[in-house]
């Protein structure tokens, strides 16, 4: 039975100040949409952000399932008519709280306003954070990590499983482990955008690139993906073509979606097709497998016949191994087949020759987009990674002229991967190093001087590299390439120390 009900906005401040909420109950907006389950421990403003955003003002509260509020120290706060008041009482279970709390903040994917929550941030990225709004953005920053970490673990896990078992069957795997594992990774991935790019990309065997790689591109991939549904779905209901035939992976629109827009295909993905893309991504170099190891870790160049060895990965061997399996699903098949074909009639060294780009499905030129950008911004162990915003000018350079989709997918691409994730270390044109506490803009936190001698806390303060008034040698230096905390772990302060490895 629920007890009682509390303001979001109150729930907000709390939470803000460090406490922790946990509902008892499941809580859906207007049209029946889960936004809250019931086990969750909220300890992120932004998760209580999202959800007043779906017009939700109250909170129920049910204390007889273990509902209750929590202050920073683990008080168990009572709620009575004229507030909320602080209790020495232990909560009966406070002992289940876990401070990961992160990954256990599931909302569901249609209750998730992230345009409203982006402009909101982009404006409060205007304004010099605070010292304790700063704190709050690190501990936040920290929290996804860990979070990613975990989850980037199992998925790599699940990877490496499914193609050991390739390598011993010579092609059979259990394809429902996979699928039943990518939907987790899915509901994971709608929350927080591309929270990959968080973790080190140090990758120094063949195997162990294989295996990041996967995760990596599905992770890019369905940040793409969730945006073009995002970014496109009310348009494609108003344009939609009543004709567009049934089953198809795309809809057809005849209409113009914006005034610069004269034709062009767009889409809305439904939640198991979005699993199936997903799976697609995951498994898209699943045919490397059964290439023989000396080819596919060769650092010098290859012969002309490895390299045709290598080709067949994506039309021979992987479909080859999805036929083993009887899975006859096509928007798979398409991604493992197409992620190498070309995406414009002169674009060279793409494979199979004989598809035309008007024939790659949205999805797949996805995927290959995603395949590149990691591909190229891991650091492999003959080679450094490429500087990510170099490698996204060229990608762009290369492709967004080419058509309108492409020009879309590109958009949707820029904003979601963000070139400078939160919690990475980039260099600034004057040689200072700065954190970026918010990759919009972006927002970062410079920690060295110009010769770099570390700061103290009260020395630094956010600049908005987005902002136009920012001097030029206070911009980010796209010459050098952009590091992760570990690795300039001796020159950053004490206060920006990683608290985990990830
Ligand atoms: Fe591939
Ligand atoms: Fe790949």
């Amino acid at each position: 039975m629920v007890r009682s009900r509390i303001s979001i906005d109150n729930l907000i401040a709390i939470v803000a100040a460090g406490g922790k909420v946990k509902t008892g109950i499941d809580v859906y907006n207007a049209k029946g949409v889960l936004l809250l389950e019931k086990d969750t421990l909220v300890s992120n403003v932004r998760t209580l952000e999202i959800i007043k955003s779906q017009g939700v003002r109250t909170l129920p509260l049910n204390p007889e399932n273990y509902g209750g509020i929590w202050d920073k120290d683990g008080n168990y706060l009572k709620i009575d008519v004229d507030g909320v008041t602080a209790s020495k009482e232990p909560f009966p279970k406070q002992e289940n709280i876990s401070q990961n709390s992160i990954s256990k903040e599931r909302l569901s994917r249609d209750s998730v306003s992230k345009e409203k929550l982006s402009r909101d941030r982009i404006k409060q990225s205007k304004i010099p954070a605070p010292s304790g709004e700063i704190e709050k953005r690190l501990k936040s920053i920290e929290e996804i990590k860990t979070a990613a970490t975990d989850k980037f673990t199992l998925a790599k896990q699940q990877v490496k499983k499914t193609f050991d078992e390739i390598k011993k069957s010579g092609g059979e795997f259990d394809y429902t482990g996979v699928e039943n594992h990518v939907s987790k990774l899915v509901s994971f991935l709608t929350i927080s955008e591309n929270p990959f790019s968080y973790l080190t990309k140090d990758i120094f065997t063949y195997d162990e690139f294989l295996y990041s790689h996967s995760v990596n591109v599905c992770a890019i991939g369905m940040a793409i993906t969730n945006r073009f549904n995002m970014n496109f779905s009310s348009m494609v209901n108003k344009h939609i073509d009543a004709s567009a035939s049934h089953g198809d992976e795309f809809l057809h629109s005849r209409g113009n979606i914006t005034g610069n827009i004269t034709s062009g295909s767009y889409v809305c993905y439904l939640r198991d097709e979005i699993i199936d893309i997903a799976t697609g991504f995951f498994l898209h170099d699943i045919g490397k497998v059964l290439i023989p190891e000396g080819v596919l870790n060769k650092k010098n160049q290859l012969t002309l016949m490895e390299f045709e060895m290598i080709k067949k990965h994506s039309y021979g061997l992987g479909v080859q191994i999805l036929e083993k399996n009887g899975l006859k699903n096509t928007v798979l098949k398409n991604i493992v087949q197409l992620h190498h074909a070309r995406l414009f009639d002169s674009e060279q060294h793409c494979y199979p020759e004989s598809i035309l780009p008007d024939e790659i499905p949205l999805s797949v030129k996805i995927c290959k987009l995603a395949d590149m950008y990691d591909a190229m911004t891991s650091r492999r162990c003959y080679r450094e990674a490429f500087n990510p915003i170099n490698v996204v000018t060229d990608i762009f350079r290369k492709y967004a002229k080419k058509d309108k989709m492409l020009q879309f997918i590109l958009h949707a691409f820029v904003k979601s991967i963000g070139i400078y994730p939160n919690g990475s270390v980039i260099y600034l044109k004057n040689g200072q190093m700065a954190y970026v506490l918010e990759s919009t803009g972006p927002l970062v936190l410079p920690f060295t001087d110009k010769q770099g001698n570390t700061l103290s806390a009260t020395a630094s303060s956010s600049i908005d590299l987005g902002d136009d008034n920012v001097a030029n040698e206070l911009k980010a230096d796209s010459l050098r390439s952009i590091k992760t905390p570990l690795e300039v772990y001796e020159l950053l302060p004490a206060w920006l120390k990683p608290q985990a490895t990830p």
